[in-house]
């Protein structure tokens, strides 16, 4: 949720930062805004819309820039989507400059305190207070704008990642975090910030992460990092084991079409390395003994969004492997109904971003009561892994689209790892069942790629589909979460009214909804091990079509006993039970792609959402 990059060094400091812009649109693209220093002088330009809009008015007013300068695309929460409402916001002498990620909940009070001493304020947002207090403390510190900076953010309350540059130290760019990403970027006499990676990847792969009240001083031929009190910071260095390339289209009209083709090559890398060579399960990222993993009597799943989705699949993996009670709850939720957690509680966080601010909430709730919590995350050095007692990282890559693809097959592989590797530390399979079953995870990666090849008439069947008002997804088992994540895909992408009901649930309320021509998506369990669950939901779907529903049926290759009663039947391949939600998932990801485009939405940037949400 807002990007925010900042750059010093040689290069043209603008093109620098509205390249890096560019890689974070995804993160907010309601406005957007840069500032730079041109000969010495502060200059600032934003845009209320999308990036292109910034583009047009730079282009319209070109200017230079000397090496330095930050930006910043916004995701709104206080003031409207607005130009005066965009960042960067400045201060009355027009001397520094702010842009910012989060939300500063005391700003009202400080706003009051501001306007009784004078201050006159252009904006409706949180940030401007800042633009006005690191003046007034620039003012107080002689132009160190690394002490303005701490000062002002001991004053602060809320998450904030704060980036700033003033007239009165023109190779500086300062920059502060609490409870919101940032990242810096090693270069070679040059140093960039920004809210991921993903912003200066093109020029540097050494990434230093901040940790939690910290302050960056970055010039182009240092960096300096302190506590808001000024003492010298402990950080973490790393590289960056993927390029730019890895973020670009690829040929692909939409980020979404690429990730959504992606999804072999991201659940096999997601398994590579995890076994070892006398056949065991390892997850050398884990660091939670095979000891205390023994000693779990419940796990509590937590999680929002697609995520969520992941985790109730998980349940069901978890639960039949390991016989451990497995919760599963959306994290806003969780840690204000007083869980009941304790030291054999191991909670998940599932994450793709590893920075969802209701996910964050929860571990640190969690980690007070002194549960053990294992992340599932996609973004190395991100902040819920570095909460965690443990992490499993997807190897994704970088997600790009909004709304969760090859991320959510990626977590859905990393939590059959963490049941599979609970039920070998607790002795409750031995090697060969493990083995088998990671077996038929490794084959996964050729069954999905089998999904995309023939998935065309999906693409037809959705563009068919434009105009309708409602659908609706209904599964059972596995195929309930499945059904889930197939209609917050259409909701997401196409602005559509979908929702997802347990198959069951059907016949007591929802079959009322149920009209001439209503498409309905059933997604249907495996003949296999779970013939009863096959059975019942063929009749739920001889029930609603008997009541003029329009049936799109997902189904195995081969499940003759569906067809007589789908409009549209669409055949996956035949795998384990426990394992269709990774085939499953893929027609509706692009059904739900295509009914957006041929509705003319921007399926990498849907209105109003935004990837990373770093709110509660
Ligand atoms: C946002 C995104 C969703 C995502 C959810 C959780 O709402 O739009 O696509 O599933 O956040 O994100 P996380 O990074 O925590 O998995």
């Amino acid at each position: 949720m807002c990007g925010i990059v900042g750059y010093v060094g040689p290069k043209p400091a603008l093109e620098v930062v509205v390249e890096g812009l560019a890689r974070l649109e995804y993160r907010g693209y309601d406005s957007a805004g840069v500032a730079v220093l041109s000969d010495g002088k502060l200059q600032t330009e934003k845009r209320a819309g999308k990036l292109a809009n910034l583009r047009a008015a730079l282009q319209a007013n070109p200017r230079s820039a000397d090496g330095i300068g930050i930006g910043h695309t916004r995701w709104a929460t206080h003031g409207a989507p607005t130009d005066g409402n965009a960042h960067p916001h400045v201060d009355e002498m027009n001397r520094v400059a702010v842009v910012h990620n989060g939300i500063i909940e005391n700003f009202a009070q400080l706003r009051m305190e501001l306007e009784e001493r004078g201050c006159k304020f252009r904006s409706e947002t949180d940030t401007e207070v800042v633009a006005h207090m690191l003046s007034e403390q620039l003012t107080e510190h002689n132009g160190d704008l690394g002490a303005a900076m701490r000062s002002v953010c001991r004053r602060l309350e809320g998450a904030f990642t704060l980036v700033a540059i003033s007239e009165d130290d023109p190779g500086l760019v300062v920059a502060a975090r609490r409870n919101s990403p940032l990242v810096v970027g090693r270069g070679n006499g040059e140093n960039f910030l920004a809210s991921d990676v993903a912003a200066f990847i093109a020029h540097t792969r050494d990434a230093i992460e901040l940790g939690q009240d910290q302050v960056v001083e970055l010039r182009a031929d240092s960096i300096t990092i302190t506590d808001y009190d000024g003492a010298p910071a402990q950080v973490r260095e790393y590289h960056v084991d993927w390029d730019a390339s890895a973020a670009e289209k690829g040929g692909y009209d939409y980020f979404m079409l690429k990730e959504i083709a992606e999804q072999p090559r991201a659940i096999a890398d997601t398994l590579l390395g995890r076994v070892a060579v006398d056949g065991t399960l390892t997850l050398d990222e884990m660091r939670l003994a095979p000891e205390e993993l023994r000693q779990i009597s419940k796990i509590v799943i937590v999680a929002c969004g697609s995520s969520y989705h992941a985790g109730l699949i998980a349940k069901y993996a978890i639960e039949h492997w390991c016989r451990i009670p497995c919760e599963v709850e959306v994290a806003s939720e969780f840690r204000y109904r007083d869980p009941i957690l304790d030291p054999q509680t191991l909670v998940i966080a599932i994450s793709q971003s590893g920075e969802s601010m209701d996910t964050l909430m929860a571990v640190r709730y969690a980690r007070e009561q002194q549960s053990r919590v294992l992340a599932i995350c996609n973004v190395n050095g991100s902040t819920i892994p570095r909460e965690s007692d443990g992490v499993l990282y997807t190897h994704a890559g970088p997600e790009v689209g909004v709304a969760a693809t090859k991320t959510f097959l990626t977590q859905l592989v990393a939590c059959y790892l963490v049941g599979l590797y609970l039920a070998q530390v607790r002795g409750l399979k031995f090697g060969d069942e493990i083995n088998a079953i990671i077996g038929q995870l490794a084959r996964m990666p050729e069954q999905v790629e089998k999904v995309l090849n023939t998935v065309q008439p999906v693409r037809d069947l959705a563009r068919s589909l434009a105009e309708a008002k409602t659908v609706l997804f209904l599964g059972r088992h596995v195929g309930y979460p499945v059904a889930m994540e197939g209609a917050l895909k259409l909701k997401e992408l196409a602005y559509m009214h979908a929702e997802a009901f347990a198959a069951g649930e059907l016949k007591h309320g929802p079959i009322a909804l149920i009209e001439d021509g209503l498409p309905v998506v059933v997604v249907v369990p495996s003949r296999e091990g779970r013939s009863v669950l096959h059975d019942k939901i063929v009749s739920n779907i001889q029930e609603i079509r008997a009541r003029g529903a329009r049936t799109i049926v997902i189904a195995e290759e081969g499940d003759e006993s569906v067809r007589p009663y789908s409009d549209t039947l669409i055949e996956i391949p035949a795998v384990p039970t426990l394992l269709q939600p990774l085939v499953a998932t893929v027609p509706l990801q692009v059904f739900a792609c295509e009914l957006a485009l041929a509705k003319g939405n921007d399926v990498d940037q849907p209105r109003n959402l935004a990837k990373s949400v770093t709110v509660e």
